[in-house]
Formats: structure tokens, C-alpha cells, sequence
């Protein structure tokens, strides 16, 4: 295939992502965005509802997975004939001219509507059921013979796959990645039909899991001979500053007739800031030879030496890329590369996690994989922002609670210098919820767990492996006998890191669970840290799930108690950082406890954004939140239980993030912040300074710095000069008396001035403002502007407890994508030109419809002057 013929070939795909060129102008391997011109419906077609039900079809699914079962005594055989032919939407000649036009990556459930009745559990989102997408296509006559793969990233969930009304395979797991072989149906030179269905089962997820092909779709087009799927691990197994070995193991595959001999060539580049390898060479492999059976794969490990590697590192991810070529008679039939970074990691007992022989303690967060307001439907530059808000808290650290992650997640956390726990369940054969993986576990937990550790094992960011959380299965026989095995398949697909599980029983750390992992997780035990090393001298712990605590942003209530089971009220949690649910913990008390012993590796706090689903204290079961919830809203629900039988809750929204659902820092950020980046001068101030109806009552102060001392102003009166303590990480001004005007912290750090920050009471609301993110973004229909949107007074202050509803218009080469304001009991809908300012803030997700120019958005507000801003979509 030419080059020239590229374009026309790719008629239905959007972006040509990689395109590997041999010395001879012939196309080797192209991997396409498949994500353009889909069809959509919801429900199975009149008639087949249920006939693809999973537990009939299964022997058919099964089959795709053979790859990632180690004994092929196990491995399936697909039964005779055709699955789902008699349903129509798998069929070529259906038409489907009226289906509902999507682009992926798509989440069914996120354009709501929110239904009070919905479990506020997963969200209150209408994310379950049947969905079906088709796409046509076409190939070139001229590629009969090439070998053509479908990749997908996630589908969520029990994906089966048609090409051309044939059976193709499916997944189950909507997290797992997988890859289909669509050469033996597709038909060059005519038009192709994929048709997809997927089937999310209500009751299969504790938070909200999205519907649909959520993540990335490619098609990778390939000659018979190539590196096959996920078919290079790179390692380098002696790293020092003058020199690091580079190991490429390199799988072929060998789809010809004939048997193979190949050359593997590999040289190693710098990765540039483009994400291309830069021009020169740093090192070549010595090429290896190797004889591949035809309809076998053949491996084998090319060695190479890059001398004064660059190491990659938290301050500097410096990444390489490996190019191998695979040549065949002389002339190179593939071209494949792989990402990776040269560094060393070890877990120890004392000393904790060292990243090139360098303690670094671990300041992760857990996040889950929805995107707010967006939904799951990924979007690269939206999980950017997360991490560039982590990284500006002092994050290190990510924990992928309790999936595998968008590949896209781990190319980032690679790029920006992010420590990973990479995690596969959240159960196994216990379940959690009625639907959820436990019905998948005996069959596909070996798969899973395979094509995790495949596809993710040449990222530097993943320093962790994690088998679980909170596995019921943790102080049981049959958990040892579970863990052992998953430990063990983690070990043979990637000897280089440790593997660890997050535990929230006590006894897992001492009755043997804790001897088969390489590193101990403990969820929420900063009291255990102690007994646990008294017990296990030798076996490294990391924190692996801390503080959830739960706050509202803005939301102060009085008076203000230091029990965590209150502050709770209307819904809202107050933001004193003070308030937690049974199990958890305020994130000073975590400090304290990591301060005491520091040879745990680190944290991981639940979570680092405010996530949809899991609302607790207003979620879960009602008598969950009967338990720690405030008086009068006890009283309503103990009523409205008697009389029918339920509670209303409205929330549908998480509490724990330490930045809320639209990417607004919460006040713990700060207290965050203050602690993990001691050398960033910074003092923070809570509550806001607007109390109209307590003039002469008393409003406690809390303050957060990197300094060690503060002396506060209340209108220009000292109100003394306090120094942390030991085990004292913020300042309290407990007895303040409010009057308005303006609270002023001075910090200081070891005597000297550190920094300055004044809270001041604002005039009443008098104009909205817009203050977008960038100003710039890229005309590809993906980039995002997020635009703050505040309510101020005529002096600029943001003026908190306003919620004003303001609408927003754009014109120009824009769409506004989402809209939202960070309150988890509000029920507007997020695809919307209007939204309500949650104490004082919303926001507005602007993307380009895919043309270069100017993009305008103005909100306005009744009874406010209005406001404009200007994004420019740049080629
Ligand atoms: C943990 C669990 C998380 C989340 C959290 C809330 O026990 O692992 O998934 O539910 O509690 O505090």
C-alpha cells in the first residue's frame, strides 16, 4: 500500500495517529481512530430482548480471552455456526439511517435526566441497560491480505462484536481493553459493517459506572508478519548514572501460511515534547533472529545500552522509545513503538518506597474514572486538567480506584511525572453488589488480569500493582488461595514490580493475607502502622486508602463540632475538614499517624476529586445515613422510612473529593497542599467572611499553611500568634467573634514573614465573570476550554453563598459540551446552556466543533451586568 493512498483508505476515520512509513515509501502498520460516524440506540430490537443475554452466549465470548489463559487445557473453543444472526441489528443490510449519530468515546447515561428515583448510589443517571452502536466503513481492495485489528479501550460493559453479520468476540469486564481480530470477515473494496452491543447491568457498580463505548476505539491495520497486540515488554534490569540495559522483548505473530524467519531490529530514541522520538539514536540493540511457525507467535529479547541514561523521576519523567523493526527477507514488514522510561523503584520495610534510590514518600490520591460533569466518556485534555490541579495540590501520586484506567490516564501520569497504582478489582468471588464482577470472576479474572499487566507493564509511572479492594474474600483461606494466584500471574508478566492489595479488615495484616503480597495496603488504619511492623518486620505497607473525609465546598454550619459524625446538614457537608463517616478519618489524623511511623510508604486519600455516585453520608442504605446525619434531617428520615418506606435523598454525588465535580479546590487542598509542598509559600483561610445573621456570635477560623506560624487579623486586631505543635497541622481560632470586614493570616516559616493571604466580606452581587482556563485550544472536536464562572461583587470579590442561575450563549466554532456547579444534591442537567452558581461558582466545558477561529461565550445573570470571554480555536 502507498502512501498516497492513506487518506482515501481512512475515509471513516477522524485522526491518523500513527502511521509507520518503511525506507521504501510502504505503509507497515497503521493505527487509526476509529471513533467517528457511529450509530446509536438503546434496547435490543423488538423480539431478541435477552436472546444475547450473557449467561446464554457465554461459551462464545469466552473464546476471545484464549490468549491470556496461561493453560491451554482452558482455553475455550467456539461453538459451530453463527451468534445473533437472527437478531437484526447485527445484520449489514439493517438500516439504521435513523439511529441516534454518535462520536466515541460515549457515556449513554450522562445526558440524564437525573431521576429522584434513581439509586443516588450510581449517580441517579440512566446508565444501565442495552445499548447498540454500528458503524460502515470502508477498506481498499488493494489491502486484501493485511492483517486488521479492532482495538478497544473500554466498552462498559459485556461488549460482543459483529463484523459483516459474522460474530467477531466480546468482552465482559467494561474496564478491560481488549483487541478482536477482524480479518477473516472484513471485505476490502466494499462497504463494512461493525455492529456492537453492550449490556450494563443495574446493581453492578458502587459508583457511577457510565454506559456505552466510553473510552477509545482504533483500528490497526498490519501485514501478515507483525508485532503482535501488546507485543513488546521493555525492562531494564541494571540502571546506574553512567549506563542503563535496555531489555525489548518483542512477541511476533505469524499470520502467513509459511513459516517465518525475521530480524528484529531495535534503537532506542529520546521521546520529544511532541510525543515523537527525537531524530538521533542513543542506542541500538544487537538485531535478533528468530523462526516463527506459521499461525504461531515467536518471541524473543533484543538488549541494548543507553549510556548516562535520563532518568525518569517525579521532577524530570524523561521517557525513550524503542523502535523495532521486524524484517523478513530482507525487507521490513513492521514497524512498532514502545514507550518506556529507565528508572528503579523498591518498596522496603523501613525505609518506605524509593523511586532511583531515593525515599520519596508517596502523596497519592484515588480517583475513580468518571470526568464530572462529562461523564466517563474520556477526553484527554479533561484528565489533563485533573492531574495539572493534583500536581499543583503536591499530588505524586494516583491510584486507579478500583479498575484498570483509560490507557490515555498512564501515557499522562508517564508524561507529567505521577507515581501509579494500577488496580483490577474491586471484588472477586464475593461480590459487593448483585451484578457486579463476582459473576465474572472464575472465568475471567486470569484474562483480565493478564491483559492489564500486558498492556500496561512498559509505563514508568506504575510502581504498584494492585490485586484489590477491600476483597471480602481478605481473612479467608480462600482469599490466601486467590491472592496467591493473582500474585503469582502478576509476577510471571511483570517480574519487576511489586504487587500489593488494599485491605480494610485489621486482621488481613496478620493472618497471612499480608505474607503473599510484596507490599501491604491498609485502608483507614492509621491506628494499626505500629502493631503492623511490630508483627511484620520485613513486609513493606503503603497506605493504600486514607482520610474520606467529606465536605461541601462553601458550606459552613454552626457551631461547629470536632465530632466527625456531624457537621452535616440540608444535605451538605461543612467544609471544616473536620467530618467523616465511621470508618474514616480527617486528614490530620493520617499526617499523624505517616509522622509517627515513616516507614509507611505513603498515602493514597479517598478522593482526589469529587466523584458521581457514592454520596455518602446521604447514600448508600438509609440506615447508612440515619447514622451520622444531623437531627432534624434524622427526624425526616425516620418519618418519611415509617411512612413510605424510603428516604428522599436528592444527592447523587460523591463528598470526599478534595476538588469538587467541576475542578474547584475544596478547602482541604489547601491543608494538602500545605503539607506536600512545604517549599511553596502559602497560607490558606476558611470559612468565607460573609455572616450577616451572626454579627456578635462566634465563626471559628481555621488556617493552612506551609509555615509554621500565624498571627491573625481580624480587622487589622491581632487575634494572636500561633505556632504548630507536634502532630499540629493547621491553626485554629476557635473563639472568634464575627463582625465584618477583613480576616488577614500572616504565616511565617521559622521566624521569617512566609506568606499572606485576607479573606474580606463582600459587597452584594453585582456582575458575573468568565475566567476560561486557556484561551487557546486546539480546532480537533476534543480540546476543552473550562471556563470558571464566578458571581462577584462590583470589586471583582467572588461572593460566596450566591446561587444565582446564569445562562451562557456561544457563537463562533464552539459547543458548550457540559455545564456544572459542584453541588451533589443538584439535579440540573449537565448538557445544558444554563446552570446555577453553587456559592458562587459554576462551569462551562467549551470544545471546538472542529474549525479554526474565534469562539465567544457570554453569560448573563438576572439582575447582574453580564459577562463575555473570547477562545480562539487554533489549526
Ligand atoms: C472505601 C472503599 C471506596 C469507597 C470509600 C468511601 O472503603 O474502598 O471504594 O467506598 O470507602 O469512604
Amino acid at each position: 500500500m502507498k502512501k498516497e493512498t492513506v487518506s482515501k483508505i481512512w475515509r471513516a476515520a477522524f485522526v491518523i495517529a500513527l502511521l509507520i512509513v518503511g525506507a521504501e515509501g510502504a505503509v507497515l502498520r497503521e493505527r487509526v481512530s476509529f471513533n467517528s460516524d457511529w450509530r446509536f440506540r438503546k434496547g435490543d430490537p423488538p423480539g431478541a430482548e435477552g436472546v444475547l443475554s450473557y449467561a446464554r452466549i457465554k461459551e462464545w465470548v469466552l473464546a476471545t480471552g484464549n490468549e491470556f489463559t496461561r493453560d491451554p487445557t482452558k482455553r475455550r473453543e467456539r461453538p459451530s455456526g453463527n451468534l445473533g444472526e437472527e437478531v437484526a441489528y447485527t445484520r449489514p443490510d439493517f438500516d439504521d439511517r435513523d439511529w441516534q449519530p454518535v462520536e466515541l468515546p460515549h457515556d449513554w447515561g450522562i445526558e440524564g435526566p437525573f431521576k429522584q428515583e434513581y439509586p443516588g448510589e450510581s449517580g441517579k443517571l440512566p446508565w444501565w441497560g442495552v445499548g447498540w452502536y454500528r458503524k460502515h466503513f470502508t477498506v481498499p481492495r488493494s489491502s486484501d491480505g493485511r492483517r486488521f485489528l479492532l482495538e478497544i479501550d473500554g466498552a462498559m460493559a459485556y461488549a460482543l462484536v459483529w463484523l459483516n453479520g459474522r460474530f467477531v468476540g466480546g468482552w465482559p469486564y467494561g474496564y478491560a481493553s481488549f483487541a478482536l481480530d477482524l480479518t477473516p470477515y472484513i471485505e476490502p473494496g466494499r462497504e463494512n459493517v461493525l455492529a456492537i452491543r453492550l449490556d450494563n447491568p443495574p446493581e453492578s457498580s458502587r459508583w457511577y459506572p457510565g454506559g456505552g463505548i466510553y473510552r477509545n476505539v482504533w483500528l490497526v491495520e498490519t501485514g501478515p508478519v507483525h508485532v503482535a497486540h501488546w507485543g513488546t515488554y521493555v525492562t531494564t534490569p541494571e540502571v546506574s548514572p553512567t549506563s542503563a540495559t535496555v531489555n525489548v522483548e518483542v512477541t511476533v505473530a505469524n499470520a502467513s501460511p509459511a513459516p517465518a524467519a525475521v530480524t528484529i531490529r531495535t534503537r532506542i530514541h529520546q521521546l520529544g515534547a511532541d510525543g515523537r522520538p527525537l531524530p538521533a539514536t542513543v542506542a541500538v540493540a544487537q538485531p535478533v533472529e528468530i523462526s516463527v511457525a506459521s499461525g504461531a507467535n515467536g518471541s524473543a529479547v533484543a538488549q541494548a545500552k543507553i549510556r548516562a541514561p535520563k532518568l525518569w523521576s517525579i521532577e524530570n519523567p524523561n521517557l525513550y522509545v524503542a523502535v523495532t523493526t521486524v524484517i523478513a527477507n530482507g525487507r521490513p514488514v513492521d514497524e512498532y513503538e514502545t514507550r518506556f522510561g529507565v528508572r528503579t523503584i523498591r518498596f522496603d520495610a523501613q525505609q518506605g518506597f524509593l523511586l532511583n534510590g531515593k525515599r520519596v514518600k508517596i502523596q497519592g490520591v484515588c480517583n475513580h474514572h468518571d470526568l464530572g460533569p462529562l461523564g466517563t466518556a474520556l477526553n484527554v485534555r479533561a484528565l489533563e486538567r485533573q492531574l495539572e490541579l493534583l500536581k499543583e495540590m503536591g499530588a505524586n501520586a494516583i491510584r486507579t480506584s478500583h479498575n484498570p484506567p483509560a490507557p490515555e490516564l498512564l501515557d499522562l501520569c508517564d508524561r507529567m511525572g505521577f507515581l501509579v497504582m494500577d488496580e483490577a478489582f474491586d471484588c472477586w468471588r464475593r461480590g459487593k453488589k448483585e451484578n457486579d464482577y463476582h459473576l465474572l470472576f472464575d472465568d475471567w479474572h486470569e484474562k483480565d488480569w493478564r491483559a492489564q499487566l500486558r498492556r500496561d507493564r512498559n509505563h514508568p509511572s506504575i510502581i504498584l500493582w494492585s490485586i484489590g479492594n477491600e476483597i471480602l474474600e481478605q481473612n479467608s483461606p480462600e482469599g490466601i488461595q486467590i491472592a496467591t494466584e493473582l500474585v503469582r500471574i502478576a509476577h510471571e508478566e511483570d517480574p519487576t514490580r511489586p504487587v500489593t492489595a488494599a485491605c480494610n479488615f485489621t486482621e488481613a495484616g496478620y493472618n497471612g493475607f499480608q505474607k503473599i503480597v510484596d507490599v501491604f495496603g491498609y485502608n483507614y488504619k492509621p491506628m494499626e502502622y505500629g502493631k503492623f511492623r511490630r508483627a511484620n518486620p520485613n513486609i513493606p505497607l503503603v497506605a493504600s486508602e486514607t482520610a474520606s473525609t467529606v465536605s461541601s465546598r462553601g458550606e459552613y454550619f454552626f457551631p461547629v463540632s470536632d465530632d466527625k459524625s456531624k457537621g452535616f446538614f440540608n444535605f451538605q457537608v461543612s467544609s471544616y475538614d473536620l467530618y467523616a463517616p465511621p470508618w474514616a478519618t480527617t486528614p490530620d489524623t493520617e499526617f499523624a499517624a505517616q509522622d509517627q511511623y515513616p516507614f509507611v510508604a505513603g498515602e493514597f486519600v479517598w478522593t482526589g476529586f469529587d466523584y458521581l455516585g457514592e454520596p455518602t453520608p446521604y447514600g448508600g442504605d438509609s440506615t447508612t445515613m440515619l447514622a451520622f446525619t444531623d437531627a432534624e434531617l434524622r427526624a425526616r428520615a425516620e418519618r418519611e422510612l415509617r411512612e413510605r418506606g424510603k428516604i428522599s435523598v436528592p444527592s447523587r454525588s460523591s463528598y470526599f473529593g478534595i476538588i469538587d465535580l467541576c475542578g474547584f479546590p475544596k478547602d482541604r487542598f489547601y491543608l494538602y497542599q500545605a503539607r506536600w509542598r512545604p517549599d511553596l509559600p502559602m497560607v490558606h483561610i476558611l470559612p468565607h467572611w460573609n455572616w450577616p445573621e451572626r454579627i456578635g456570635q462566634n465563626v471559628p477560623v481555621h488556617v493552612y499553611t506551609s509555615g509554621d506560624e500565624v498571627e491573625l487579623f481580624l480587622n487589622g486586631r491581632s487575634l494572636g500568634r500561633r505556632k504548630k505543635g507536634p502532630g499540629q497541622y493547621r491553626l485554629r481560632w476557635d473563639d472568634v467573634v464575627y463582625e465584618p470586614g477583613s480576616l488577614r493570616a500572616v504565616a511565617y516559616k521559622n521566624g521569617r514573614k512566609w506568606a499572606e493571604t485576607t479573606v474580606r466580606t463582600t459587597g452584594p452581587a453585582a456582575r458575573v465573570s468568565l475566567n476560561p482556563d486557556r484561551v487557546r485550544i486546539r480546532a480537533d472536536r476534543k480540546d476543552l476550554a473550562f471556563i470558571t464562572v464566578r458571581i462577584t461583587d462590583r470589586d471583582g470579590l467572588t461572593v460566596p453563598r450566591t446561587h444565582n442561575l446564569i445562562r451562557f450563549h456561544i457563537d463562533g466554532p464552539g459547543e458548550i459540551v457540559a455545564v456544572a456547579n459542584g453541588d451533589a444534591t443538584s439535579h440540573m442537567p449537565f448538557k445544558a446552556n444554563e446552570m446555577r452558581a453553587f456559592n458562587g461558582l459554576c462551569l462551562v466545558i467549551v470544545r471546538s466543533t472542529g474549525r479554526a477561529g474565534t469562539i465567544r461565550v457570554r453569560a448573563q445573570a438576572e439582575g447582574l451586568a453580564e459577562a463575555a470571554t473570547v477562545i480562539t480555536a487554533t489549526p
